[in-house]
C-alpha cells in the first residue's frame, strides 16, 4: 500500500552556524537550492514502523529535504514536546498547538477565525491545516516561506504569535534539563542550538500525513465505494474545480485569486513579490479534511462550505488580477446549481481523514 522513501545522511551543525549569519532570504535561497531531494527506491519495505515517513500510493514525492533531517523515533517525540510546550513564547501562555488542533487536521479551531497569539493579540489570517506539509513547495497563504524547517521562525517572532526570540527560545530550552537530555539522546549534542530544535520540529510535521480518507481508499482500489451522489460530486470537481485544486494533494500550488474582494487590505502574493499583477492573490489551499478546517478562505470569511459554493457559483466581485477561469461572458463565477453544489460537498466530504483526526502517534504525551 505504502512505497518508503528512507533518508540518509545529515546536515553539519557547521552548515547551520554559517547559514544563520546570513540574512534569512538567502538561507531560504540556498536550502532550496540544496534541495535536491535524493530518492531511494530500491530499498527494501521495512517492517511497519510507525516512526517511519512513508509516501502513499497516491501521492507525489515529497518536497522535504529529508537527506538534511532523516525522522526518527526520538527527533519525533522531540518535535512533539516542542509543539506541544507553551514556554516556547514570550509569556509561556501559546504553544503551536494554540492554532494548529489535531481534531481539525492541525488547522485552527472555528473558535479562532483569524489566529489568536500572546496576550489575546489577533493575527491577520486563518491558521491552515498542517497535514501533508512534506509536499509542499512553499507555505504561508503567500508563499512568504519556501522550507519547512523555517516556518516555527516566523511563528516564534511574530509579535501577534508567540512574540518571542529565538535567541529566548534556545535559552530557555538550554535551561531546561528534560531538553538537553532529549537533545543529547537524540542529536548527540551538548549545547541545544536552533537548527536542531527546527529538525525536531519539522520531523513532527513532515509525519502528518493524511491520505486514509474514503476517497484515498476509493482512488487506490481498496475496495472502498462512493455513492453515486458522491461520484457526481467528484465528476464535477474534476470539471469545475480540480484546474486549481488539483491531484491528490487538492492543489496545484498556484497563487491566485477566486474573486473574494475588489480592494485588498491584505495583497496576499504581492507582499513576497511585489508585483502588481499579484495582488489579491493567494496560494491554492489544499482542500485535505476540508469538512473540519471552517472558517473559510485566508480570511476566514465563510463558516460553511454551502457558502463557499455560494461564492463560487454568483458571489464573485470584479478586481484587476481575478483569475480568468472565473471571467464568463456574462457574469463572474462557476455557474452551479443548488443539486451540483450539494454533490460537490458530499464528494468534498469524503476527503475526511478520521484515521488522522484520531491517531494517537500525534497526541500530546
Ligand atoms: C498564534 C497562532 C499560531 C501559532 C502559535 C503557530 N502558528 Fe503556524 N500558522 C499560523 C497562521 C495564521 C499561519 C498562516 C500564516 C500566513 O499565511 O501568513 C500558519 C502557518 C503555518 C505553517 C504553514 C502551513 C501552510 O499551509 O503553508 C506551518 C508548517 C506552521 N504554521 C507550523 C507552526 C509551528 C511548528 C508552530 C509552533 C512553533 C506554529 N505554527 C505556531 C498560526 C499560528
Ligand atoms: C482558479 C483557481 C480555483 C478554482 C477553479 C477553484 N478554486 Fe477554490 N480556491 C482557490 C483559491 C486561490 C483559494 C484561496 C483563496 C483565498 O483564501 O484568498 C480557494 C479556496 C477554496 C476553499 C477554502 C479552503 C480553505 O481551507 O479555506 C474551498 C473549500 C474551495 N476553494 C473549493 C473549491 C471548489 C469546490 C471549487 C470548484 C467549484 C473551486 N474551489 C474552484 C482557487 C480556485
Amino acid at each position: 500500500m505504502y512505497s518508503n522513501w528512507i533518508m540518509s545522511t545529515s546536515r553539519s551543525p557547521l552548515f547551520w552556524s554559517a547559514i544563520r549569519s546570513v540574512p534569512y532570504w538567502a538561507c531560504c535561497l540556498m536550502v532550496i537550492l540544496s534541495a535536491c531531494g535524493s530518492n531511494d527506491d530500491d530499498q527494501p519495505e521495512a517492517p511497519i514502523d510507525r516512526y517511519v515517513f512513508r509516501v502513499p500510493e497516491n501521492f507525489p514525492e515529497p518536497t522535504y529535504t529529508f537527506d538534511n533531517n532523516p525522522v526518527t523515533k526520538g527527533g519525533f517525540e522531540l518535535g512533539k514536546m516542542l509543539f506541544y510546550d507553551p514556554n516556547i513564547s514570550r509569556d509561556g501562555s501559546v504553544s503551536c498547538n494554540n492554532c494548529h488542533i489535531q481534531a481539525t487536521a492541525f488547522a485552527d479551531s472555528p473558535v479562532h477565525p483569524l489566529s489568536v497569539g500572546v496576550e489575546n493579540r489577533l493575527g491577520i489570517r486563518n491558521a491552515p491545516s498542517l497535514v501533508n506539509m512534506a509536499f509542499f513547495p512553499e507555505f504561508f497563504w503567500d508563499g512568504g516561506v519556501t522550507h519547512l524547517d523555517f516556518v516555527p521562525i516566523n511563528a516564534i517572532e511574530a509579535e501577534f504569535e508567540m512574540d518571542e526570540t529565538v535567541e529566548n527560545v534556545v535559552a530557555k530550552l538550554n535551561a531546561t534539563e528534560k531538553y538537553k537530555t532529549k537533545f543529547r539522546e537524540v542529536f548527540d549534542i551538548e549545547e541545544i542550538t536552533l537548527p536542531y530544535a527546527l529538525h525536531a520540529l519539522s520531523q513532527f510535521t513532515c509525519m502528518m500525513v493524511s491520505a486514509n480518507s474514503r476517497y484515498d481508499r476509493y482512488i487506490r482500489g481498496e475496495g472502498e465505494s462512493l455513492s453515486a451522489l458522491e461520484l457526481e460530486g467528484r465528476s464535477l470537481f474534476q470539471d469545475k474545480c480540480a484546474s486549481c485544486h488539483s491531484g491528490d494533494l487538492f492543489t496545484d500550488f498556484s497563487y491566485r485569486n477566486n474573486g473574494l474582494d475588489s480592494t485588498f487590505a491584505d495583497t496576499g502574493r504581492n507582499r513576497i513579490t511585489s508585483l502588481e499583477s499579484d495582488i489579491g492573490k493567494f496560494r491554492v489551499p489544499s482542500l485535505r479534511n476540508v469538512e473540519l478546517t471552517s472558517p473559510y478562505m485566508h480570511s476566514a470569511r465563510f463558516s460553511t462550505l454551502e457558502e463557499v459554493l455560494d461564492h463560487y457559483a454568483s458571489g464573485m466581485v470584479p478586481s484587476a488580477t481575478i483569475d480568468e477561469q472565473f471571467v464568463g461572458s456574462e457574469s463572474l463565477g462557476i455557474p452551479l446549481d443548488t443539486d451540483e453544489k450539494d454533490a460537490i460537498i458530499a464528494f468534498l466530504y469524503t476527503l475526511t481523514d478520521t484515521e488522522f483526526l484520531q491517531d494517537t502517534l500525534f497526541f500530546r504525551n
